[in-house]
């Protein structure tokens, strides 16, 4: 059986297969099956804490990390790599009623998220870090962020470039986009856990 991402965090970070080029070329634009299986749906809550920030200046892609504690929901049940789902992020930020977001950054988005050890920049720990497809207004750090994991893309890769790792982002974003798209994933945008 293949280790989850809790079990292989117990002894040294492993390695991860490069990315190549016929790997990228050959990318399916949809994943999974019409509905979300197990373990999905996986919910995962937390402040969004703070990461080395090169999501947002080397990769175009920010990421919103999530706290230590909340990981142990997913990664004992997966493995390593990217995944799709709904995230959303609370107006109000716990402790300082000058920081609110406005109603379209508040609400349910699509997201994806990377949950590892981002061997590209051979991170020593490993995280879950969600990128929310949405132009946000201002920043969330410390905000409650609530998300829903439905489904997996890929395993996490190694890169040897910068431009091939925000190529396969970019093909993350659009297949996450597109399997998001069926009426069996859609529906978790309404899903109770966004209710409140
Ligand atoms: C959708 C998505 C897929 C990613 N895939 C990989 C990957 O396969 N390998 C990798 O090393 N990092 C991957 N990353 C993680 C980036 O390396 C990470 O976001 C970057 O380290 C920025 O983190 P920071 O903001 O904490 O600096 C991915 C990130 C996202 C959002």
């Amino acid at each position: 059986m293949v280790e989850t991402a809790a079990e292989s965090a117990q002894h040294e970070r492993p390695p991860a297969p490069v990315s190549k080029g016929t790997f990228r070329a050959v990318r399916p634009d949809i994943v999974g099956p019409e509905e979300p299986q197990p373990p999905f749906p996986i919910i995962l809550t937390g402040a969004v804490q703070k990461g080395f920030g090169r999501g947002g200046k080397d990769l175009g892609c920010p990421t919103a990390n999530l706290p230590d504690e909340s990981l142990p929901v997913m990664s004992s049940v997966t493995q390593t790599g990217v995944y799709y789902g709904y995230a959303r992020v609370a107006a109000d930020k716990v402790g300082d009623p000058s920081h609110t977001l406005s109603a379209e950054d508040a609400v349910v988005h699509p997201m994806v998220m990377s949950l590892g050890w981002n061997p590209f920049y051979k991170n020593e720990r490993l995280t879950a870090e969600i990128h929310i497809m949405h132009e946000f207004e201002s920043d969330f750090y410390g905000h409650e962020m609530k998300a829903i994991v439905l489904g997996y893309i890929r395993p996490e890769l190694d890169y040897v470039s910068r431009d091939a790792l925000v190529e396969d982002i970019e093909t993350d974003k659009r297949v996450a986009l597109n399997s998001l798209a069926r009426l069996g994933y859609e529906k978790y945008r309404d899903h109770e856990l966004f209710q409140t």
